[in-house]
């Protein structure tokens, strides 16, 4: 068997063997499989699919690379949540805690930002202090005590999964379902938790561009956790605007607490509610209604808040220490009309370029610097009204860039739903 002999079965659109699947991820690991060749068979895959068979012996080749987590000393079920990636998901920081608030464990190993959107690991590092990198037994003792521990993905989890991310983000073939499905499941069920749930995001700041694209995707993952014995739920949510109102690591650590408190954005505030509640429905085995109002009483109540503080002490961030920026610059609305669009794609880009993202691998992150709506698409503005604030620290932005990601109309616009599907 040859690499090239599988390239050519791939080009003539066949469907590859566990062997060849195989051979090809241990070569790409021990380097007998240049990337050139690595980066070929991606596009052939890119271009002609894969069978749900080879996709299942993608993830599994992908899961066995590494290390896989064993979560079996910690007590009750573990849930595990991953999003596709947006603008301005906070999701994890207030979703993470609420569980917890009500004896669900996240054991959770989280990302940094990738391209435009962010990662939950850089916002946790915008509190200072906040220590990522805790070793096994630490990571489970934390579990066990407080029900919560969100850390940086272990070097070791998935090592295939980092070289095939790395080549596909150079080389155009990010955008596979196959390739996508195989990527997050292959990371999740190494993480260890029993229920994984997965926000698929949809439109224009998201992978997933249309819905019919996300269902497939969503299906896929769902199949996949079904071979290997876990529970998935996934969500398709619109990311045509951005999730809430804060862009930026610090900013969106506070429109968490917000959220915490009960006072944050009425989406972000859906969102969690919902997740929180099928998840709650899931595990405790009760009604799905008994279950959001359950989460709305443990903000209502400060639990999931004081969890959220419990889980910062317990790794050692000072919550009183938020980096705050110099400079904000209040950008205002030039005509009067309803708010139709508001470009998450290039509000996220936006937010890298002043620093809250990386350009670089070697970049370091402003952790104050961002951007906060303050409207959102469908609300009413008036010629001279704020649209956003911008938080600059050393670099600066044009405002008509800012001003080119809003359309406002003279008509009333229909908002389009946030939850566009719940798929399991
Ligand atoms: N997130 C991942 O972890 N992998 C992908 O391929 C895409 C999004």
């Amino acid at each position: 068997m040859t690499i090239i002999d599988i390239i050519e079965k791939k080009k003539r659109k066949e469907e590859l063997s566990l062997e060849e699947i195989s051979f090809f991820i241990k070569g790409m690991l021990d380097k007998s499989i240049a990337d050139y060749q690595v980066s070929s068979l991606l596009m052939a895959i890119v271009l002609n699919g894969m069978t749900d068979k080879e996709t299942m012996y993608l993830t599994k080749q992908m899961i066995d690379s590494g290390q896989i987590i064993d979560l079996s000393e910690v007590k009750g079920p573990i849930v595990d949540k991953h999003s596709t990636g947006g603008v301005g998901d906070k999701v994890t920081l207030i979703l993470g805690p609420l569980l917890a608030s009500m004896g669900i464990k996240m054991a959770k190993m989280s990302g940094r930002g990738l391209g435009h959107t962010g990662g939950t690991i850089d916002k946790l590092e915008a509190i200072s202090g906040y220590n990522v990198e805790l070793t096994r037994e630490n990571f489970i003792k934390q579990v066990n005590e407080i029900g919560i521990a969100i850390i940086s993905q272990s070097g070791n989890i998935v090592p295939a999964d980092k070289k095939l991310y790395a080549l596909r983000d150079v080389t155009g073939t990010v955008d596979s379902i196959p390739l996508i499905a195989s990527s997050i499941m292959s990371k999740k069920i190494a993480s260890g938790a029993d229920v994984i749930f997965i926000d698929v995001k949809v439109g224009n700041g998201a992978l997933m561009k249309d819905i019919e694209s996300a269902k497939k995707l969503a299906n896929l993952m769902i199949e996949i956790g079904k071979y290997f014995n876990k529970t998935v739920i996934c969500f398709l949510t619109n990311m045509d605007e951005p999730l809430g109102c804060a862009i930026g690591n610090a900013l969106e650590v506070q429109e968490a607490i917000d959220c915490l408190h009960g006072i944050g954005p009425l989406d972000v505030m859906e969102l969690i509610i919902k997740i929180a509640g099928i998840i709650v429905h899931k595990v405790n085995k009760i009604e799905l209604e008994e279950a959001e109002t359950l989460c709305l009483k443990k903000i209502n109540n400060g639990e999931a808040y004081e969890k959220f503080v419990q889980l910062v002490n317990a790794q050692h961030g000072d919550l009183t220490k938020l980096p705050k920026a110099e400079h904000v610059v209040s950008v205002k609305a030039l005509q009067t009309g309803y708010i139709k669009s508001i470009n998450a794609l290039q509000l996220g880009e936006i937010a890298r370029l002043i620093g809250a993202g990386r350009l670089t691998k070697e970049d370091t992150i402003d952790y104050a610097v961002g951007l906060v709506l303050t409207h959102k698409v469908g609300d009413y503005v008036e010629k001279g009204d704020e649209l956003l604030k911008v938080y600059l620290n050393k670099k600066d932005v044009k405002t008509e860039d800012i001003l080119a990601c809003f359309e406002i109309v003279p008509n009333k616009v229909h908002k389009k739903s946030l939850i566009y599907e719940i798929l399991k």
